[in-house]
């Protein structure tokens, strides 16, 4: 270990607890390295200021931030359903972070979708946990791959914004393990140098000062030995947060070091436990001090990076009478988001990138090279707002088709959506054209799923662009021509207004966000409630036709199995399959959902070609959280493994017979048929 906390007075000991200001590290007198932290999970946000701005000023935009490559956000990035592309993501960001002397990002957020109103949700990967925390190991591997550090957050249970700083979050512990602790879990494999916790309380403790939470678990159990950084302004008492083994309070606090020293003084805080803080700091400092910083990519091959992960993340969601991809006639683009796209969503993960945008009929043009003819409506203005979605109904019934390129308002971080559909204009717009021309194609960029189904059955096309950075519309663009067929998924479902999601269940009340879906969060709710859904979690059209076969699963004990199935592209060009495996528990003594997710795969098949797909199961794929056991259980009896092309979608599905000994099972929980 580089640095001896021996060589350090109390002071400066104490000191090395709080960051300097908004961004930095203290140096203890010069004893150690300055180190950096930075925003987001899009893509580098670093303040050219060193100010502690209020959210108003971060939407505001008032502090300026230096320019970087506008990534894709969560939300697309999951939509992937790709680690390679997650681990390029969070690679490319690292170069940024590189370039401009940044040793920590503060990402990825693993916060599960528990609502679809929840602001940041763009943030976010998934409603599911297994998926989310996929995900998130993949990104933080790609960052650190480059000696970048990198916040797995918000620990823990930070589902809304709502309130975010007070609100508690009420949650039972098998549903915690199951979905809220369970990303978590599975990107610690990672070992991100840092995890970040919430401003919530959870159960009536504040994250920052929940030592169950994080040490019982999180260091303990979980086995982390990284360091603990709070969110910005999370810690509410200093000296309870170093005895609950939070190790960085963010940003500088004034009050911190008189705070903690006085508590000290008074005994309620030892200096061993100060210590052990200093230490994971000292760690830190020297992760930091490493020869893997190496900038490897242009701005020019950060952008196309951008482009590629958008192509994989962006999901076609209709494309009746095979309207995609347009190789001929004449298309009418409309809509802003065709030349000013948004790239990502409001807050502390907004990037400031220079990358002029080309619209999007242009780039049109430029791929379709005279085959097809993509005209840029006339963005007219009338009582100051753009008519040029009704200009289009002038002159739409001349045309072969229309593509609008729209989507909800802009969402963010500190506030939650009150509704998920567009507005009634963009709605009303869109019924009017299609009653014109019936040919028309929605691009739909949005962080946050929105309710599709007043207007989608009078569209033939719809395209979820999602939030997906500066090279969405590149992205899009090679998809409407089909250079490039679509192959990303919903990470998200897309509900059938509000009324049919868990949220109506349970909107709290000042003090409480209560959790009382338990487990039953996304798929598992509308799948448990039988709640019509628009479009299901993992759900993707491709332009390329898939047929699954042969699936053949393989036992190697009780908890250990390798499922092996073919997938067939049928098709005269290569594409993208993203597969997925679900289990079912057939009778449980307790409840569980219909399927869980535990296990996909994406992968290129060639034209006219077969490939065969191997997926691993373990005990965790088969198993609940018994929280009488305080350990994962697996039941006796029969299970269903199931693979499909979305969680409705259910190809190939065959049982199998778990017989564990008796010693590890319990009485109640031997199958009725089993006697
Ligand atoms: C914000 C966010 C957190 C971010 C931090 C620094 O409030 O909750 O995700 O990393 O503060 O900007």
């Amino acid at each position: 270990m580089k640095y001896d906390i021996s060589n350090f007075t109390l002071e400066e000991k104490i000191s090395l607890l709080c960051g300097k200001d908004n961004w930095r590290l203290e140096t203890a007198n010069g004893k150690v390295k300055e180190v950096f932290l930075s925003d987001g999970p899009s893509g580098l946000r670093k303040m050219v200021a060193d100010v502690i701005p209020t959210l108003a000023d971060v939407n505001s935009n008032k502090y300026k931030t230096i320019p970087a490559t506008a990534m894709p956000t969560l939300s697309t990035i999951a939509n992937t359903w790709s680690e390679e592309m997650a681990k390029l993501d969070g690679s490319t960001i690292a170069d940024d972070c590189i370039e401009n002397d940044v040793d920590v990002l503060l990402a990825p957020g693993v916060n599960i979708k528990k609502t679809p109103l929840n602001g940041r949700n763009f943030e976010y990967f998934s409603e599911d946990p297994y998926l989310s925390g996929v995900m998130g190991k993949a990104f933080i591997e790609g960052v650190q791959e480059k000696g970048i550090g990198t916040s797995l957050k918000h620990f823990l249970a930070n589902n809304r914004e709502l309130d975010r700083c007070f609100q508690t979050s009420e949650v039972d512990e098998r549903t915690l393990r199951e979905i809220y602790l369970l990303p978590f879990e599975i990107a610690l494999k990672a070992n991100p140098w840092t995890v970040m916790c919430s401003y919530n309380p959870i159960n009536g403790i504040y994250a920052s000062e929940n030592k169950y939470f994080l040490k019982d678990v999180l260091r303990d159990e979980f086995k982390y030995d990284g360091l603990i950084v709070s969110d910005w302004g999370a810690v509410h008492s200093p000296y309870k947060a170093v005895k609950a083994t939070l190790d960085l309070t963010m940003p500088y606090d004034d009050k911190f070091y008189d705070k903690i020293y006085i508590a000290y003084q008074e005994g309620l805080i030892t200096e061993e436990e100060i210590d052990f803080a200093v230490q994971n700091v000292l760690n830190l400092i020297e992760k930091t001090e490493n020869d893997k910083k190496k900038i490897t990519l242009t701005k020019e091959e950060r952008h196309a990076n951008a482009v590629k992960i958008a192509k994989e993340g962006i999901v076609l969601l209709k494309n009746q009478d095979n309207i995609l991809p347009i190789t001929s006639g004449k298309t009418v683009v409309c809509g802003e988001e065709s030349y000013n796209p948004t790239l990502g969503g409001k807050g502390s993960s907004l990037v400031t990138t220079d990358y002029k945008q080309t619209s999007i009929d242009k780039l049109l043009n430029d791929l379709s090279k005279g085959k097809a003819e993509f005209v840029k409506s006339v963005a007219i203005i009338k009582d100051g707002f753009y008519m040029e979605i009704a200009d289009v109904l002038t002159y739409a019934h001349e045309l072969d088709n229309v593509i609008l390129c729209i989507g909800p308002q802009i969402i963010g971080e500190g506030y939650d959506k009150t509704s998920i559909r567009l507005s009634p204009r963009t709605e009303e717009y869109i019924r009017e054209i299609a009653k014109i021309n019936p040919n028309v194609v929605v691009c739909l960029y949005s962080g946050l799923a929105v309710d599709v189904s007043p207007w989608v059955d009078c569209v033939k096309g719809l395209v979820w662009a999602g939030y997906s950075g500066e090279g969405v519309n590149e992205a899009l663009a090679s998809i409407l021509v089909g250079e490039t067929s679509p192959s990303g998924k919903l990470a998200e479902t897309l509900p059938i207004n509000l009324e049919n999601t868990p949220f109506y269940l349970n909107n709290g009340n000042a003090n409480v966000s209560w959790y009382s879906e338990g487990i039953f969060v996304g798929y598992r709710y509308y799948e448990k409630y039988d709640k019509p859904v628009a479009y299901p979690f993992g759900f993707g059209l491709s332009y390329a036709d898939f047929t699954y076969s042969n699936l053949r699963i393989e036992k190697h004990g009780e908890l250990d199995y390798t499922v092996y199935y073919d997938i067939t592209n049928n098709s005269n060009f290569d594409a993208k399959e993203v597969s997925q495996v679900y289990v079912k528990d057939i009778l449980a003594m307790v409840i569980r959902p219909a399927k869980e997710l535990k296990g996909f795969s994406k992968d290129l098949i060639k034209a006219k070609s077969t490939k065969t797909i191997r997926i691993k199961l373990d005990k965790r794929a088969f198993a609940y959280y018994n929280v009488c056991l305080k350990d994962w259980h697996v039941e006796n009896g029969a299970f269903e493994i199931m693979v499909g092309s979305s969680s409705k979608d259910i190809k190939l599905k065959q049982k199998i017979d778990i017989k564990l000994p008796n010693s590890e099972q319990y009485s109640s929980s031997c199958k009725r048929h089993d006697k």
